[in-house]
């Protein structure tokens, strides 16, 4: 067990062992004493995590989205201004804003409301990663690359207005579904594009978000971190959508999971001995869901008013799950 923990440390980012010592990344101190295992997260953490994750519903908004009274811009939200939508709203869709409570800048990607023409085109073909500074061999699923493209120069655009106004403000990533995977896209578009931002500023917190590219690619998105604690990847009990694409067609997730398991704890689970996946938490779920994929904790992303088309959304979704 010892050598097994000397090579997990070795394997790891070396981050996790020279931040063990410091105040600012807690999780991560009990991260890399716990590499073997899962480590449920404290109240305080919670709270935490969900203070970002209620900036995801409203992406679902078209209505009172701008002026911030849509249906789930919620009291959690209070003082959020500058929104910004972007995308289309039958397609890609998403907002940018400010909020001043908690001095952030908020970019929030919506999945997609045809969840049947996505799945059609999950056709799980990997793409030559196009990026300039990506390593060889790094290769995405070129669906959601063509998707992130198509709002790319809009979204970069407003992130650098609020930036310049609000640069002291911490930055947020949140996307749910396939805006999990635009929003991870979005955030390492920015990082090479201007590699002066911090990313200790850069928050990204996925739900329910599906793999995105191959080994290299997502190991090499983790290395964009200068630890992982900024980087979450909720995953709702046995979801469906965060198993696909298939790991059997070379994809692999980045960033931490955080597994909300069946009789409602959650948990850190640290990346397995492939390092970036742990065995223990969802990959544990074989009988997969799609009625977890809406929700995480007592958060409905999408709501009767601002939600998916559960009809698309369930269709054909069985054929699918052989991961
Ligand atoms: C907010 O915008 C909506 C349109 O999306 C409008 O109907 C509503 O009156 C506005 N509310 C306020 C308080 O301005
Ligand atoms: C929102 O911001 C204003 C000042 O800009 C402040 O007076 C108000 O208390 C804030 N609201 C909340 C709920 O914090
Ligand atoms: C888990 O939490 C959800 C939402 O808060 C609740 O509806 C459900 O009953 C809980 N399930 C269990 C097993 O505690």
């Amino acid at each position: 067990m010892f050598l097994v923990k000397i090579v997990l440390y070795f394997l790891l980012n070396l981050d996790l062992i020279l931040i063990t010592s410091s105040p600012y990344n807690k999780e991560i101190t009990f991260l890399a004493k716990k590499l073997d295992n899962v480590m449920r997260l404290s109240d305080q953490e919670l709270s935490a995590v969900k203070t970002f994750v209620y900036f995801s519903p409203p992406s679902y908004c078209l209505e009172g989205l701008l002026n911030w009274t849509c249906t789930t811009c919620g009291e959690q939200t209070t003082n959020t201004s500058h929104v910004k939508a972007f995308g289309d709203f039958k397609y890609i869709f998403g907002y940018t804003a400010v909020n001043t409570n908690l001095q952030l800048i908020i970019i929030s990607f919506r999945g997609t409301r045809n969840f049947k023409s996505w799945m059609g085109n999950i056709k799980f073909a990997q793409l030559d990663y196009p990026y300039e500074g990506a390593p060889e061999g790094a290769k995405v699923h070129g669906g959601f690359l063509h998707e992130y493209n198509s709002v790319k120069e809009e979204v970069i655009a407003n992130i650098l207005e609020l930036t310049s106004m609000y640069p002291n403000f911490q930055i947020l990533f949140v996307g749910h579904s396939l805006g999990g995977a635009l929003s991870v896209l979005s955030l390492i578009d920015l990082k090479l594009k201007y590699p002066e931002m911090e990313m200790k500023k850069i928050n990204l917190i996925t739900i329910a978000q599906p793999r995105i590219g191959n080994y290299i690619f997502s190991k090499w998105i983790n290395e964009q971190f200068s630890n992982l604690n900024n980087y979450f990847r909720i995953v709702n009990k046995n979801d469906a959508t965060p198993h696909l694409p298939p790991s059997l067609f070379g994809f692999k997730h980045s960033g931490v999971e955080i597994w909300i398991n069946l009789v409602n704890e959650s948990y850190y689970c640290i990346p397995d001995d492939d390092m970036l996946e742990s065995k223990l938490c969802s990959n544990t779920q074989h009988g997969l869901s799609v009625a977890t994929h809406k929700h995480c904790w007592d958060i409905d992303i999408g709501n009767s008013r601002c939600s998916i088309d559960d009809d698309i959304y369930y269709h054909n979704l069985d054929e699918i799950l052989i991961d």
